[in-house]
């Protein structure tokens, strides 16, 4: 860990995790872009690999750059210690696949990014893990979801892309009582505004390809949690998968998270203004932002939640078309798929990020044909309103056309 303790995560974001590995003492953190480190002597090369003296030996297994970005988000969850990897799928697939063996069952919950969804129903099923998908917002569904051979309970909340929240005293509370590895998820509120750890979860992880990072320019992902079970994760299947993350992009995050207390404050309030316009619009049906009274989720706000963050999805009044339609008229708002950018970022996630869902499965998870997933970014809120704004009409003038 970091010598130095800071009370505030402001100051945790640009100081936590240094190293110490800065010979010239550059203010901003070294990038040790070296596939491998030189041995003294081939004496001091077998002591590493004997795990007998410390030091670095090839970035697969570690790096100075990519231990700050560790330490300094172990840090900001609370927890003891944290592994980087490639992709966010890649903290997903190192994290459980650790723990996880032939025989065992996983409960997941039954709405969670699509790629995860398709890692534990279609994947896990080829190795002999079973899964059962369930409604974590029903207690019993959970606990009638348990079996003899369950070692792991997998969920995310908000949940993506309908940002139905989980209680997350409940889910720890169950993993203790059982035995189970408890994971969390944590990518769209990040440690500033959620900790899971607060709720004895042992593992969090996140795609630091979203808020973390926030700039739209790297893929990566982070898994946090004790000393023993981040070197489990990093000693089998972090090692010997590979999907560690390059130094350059643990660079690039810890740049970004310089800035991240200020990001997800202007995130969340942009993100608050556009759920109010678009729940007093008469072109939008429902909209799913915890930070709406109106929202199930909202009660959790000021308790597991500080804030509602960033992202917000909604139904439009109208047909599938028109929703095709609506997104194309937007000019300010770029149609993409992740979360978490500067930039407003507007996706239909049942034909992209939840596409791995069948039609049913779909249905099951509550992600209707017509939801749109808004990531609301860091422009002037007025300026992404009016974007919104002008899309929706020309949506309307062209259903009173078709109806005319
Ligand atoms: C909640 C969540 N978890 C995990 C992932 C996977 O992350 P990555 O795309 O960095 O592999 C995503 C990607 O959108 C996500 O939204």
């Amino acid at each position: 860990m970091s010598k130095q303790q800071y009370s505030h995560p402001d100051t945790v974001c640009i100081h936590a995790g240094k190293t110490g590995l800065n010979p010239h003492g550059a203010l901003a953190t070294p990038l040790y872009q070296t596939s491998t480190f030189v041995f003294d002597s081939a004496e001091q090369g077998a002591a590493r690999f004997a795990g007998e003296e410390p030091g670095y030996i090839y970035t697969r297994l570690g790096n100075p750059t990519t231990r700050e970005l560790e330490l300094k988000v172990a840090a900001l969850e609370g927890m003891e210690d944290a592994a980087a990897t490639a992709t966010g799928m890649g903290a997903v697939a190192a994290a459980t696949m650790a723990f996880l063996q032939q025989g065992d069952h996983l409960i997941a919950s039954k709405a969670i990014y699509g790629c995860s969804f398709a890692l534990f129903n279609h994947q896990f099923a080829r190795y002999g893990i079973e899964v059962s998908f369930v409604d974590m917002t029903d207690h019993n569904a959970i606990k009638q979801a348990l079996k003899p051979n369950t070692q792991m309970i997998f969920a995310e909340t908000p949940i993506n892309p309908t940002l139905t929240v989980l209680d997350l005293e409940f889910i720890g509370q169950f993993a203790k009582q059982h035995q189970l590895i408890s994971v969390i998820d944590n990518t769209f509120l990040t440690p500033l505004l959620q900790k899971p750890a607060d709720y004895g979860i042992d593992l969090i992880l996140h795609s630091a390809t979203k808020y973390l990072n926030g700039h739209g320019d790297v893929v990566a992902g982070i898994i946090v949690g004790s000393t023993e079970r981040i070197t489990q994760i990093k000693l089998t299947t972090l090692k010997d998968m590979g999907a560690t993350i390059s130094p350059h992009d643990a660079w690039l995050i810890i740049r970004g998270l310089k800035t991240l207390s200020v990001r997800m404050e202007r995130h969340c309030q942009n993100a608050q203004k556009v759920a109010e316009f678009l729940e007093a619009h008469p072109a939008i049906g429902q909209v799913y932002y915890p930070g709406l009274k109106s929202h199930p989720g909202y009660k959790f706000i000021g308790k597991q939640m500080k804030a509602a963050g960033g992202v917000l999805a909604f139904e439009l009044n109208g047909s599938l078309d028109d929703g095709r339609y609506f997104i194309n008229q937007c000019k300010l708002l770029s149609l993409a798929v992740s979360l978490g950018d500067a930039e407003s970022l507007i996706q239909h996630p049942a034909s992209m990020t939840h596409s791995p869902y069948t039609a049913e499965e779909r249905q099951m998870a509550g992600i209707s044909d017509g939801l749109i997933r808004i990531s609301v970014g860091l422009e002037h809120v007025e300026d992404i309103i009016a974007d919104l704004k002008q899309a929706l009409t020309l949506m309307q003038q062209r259903q009173q056309i078709a109806i005319v």
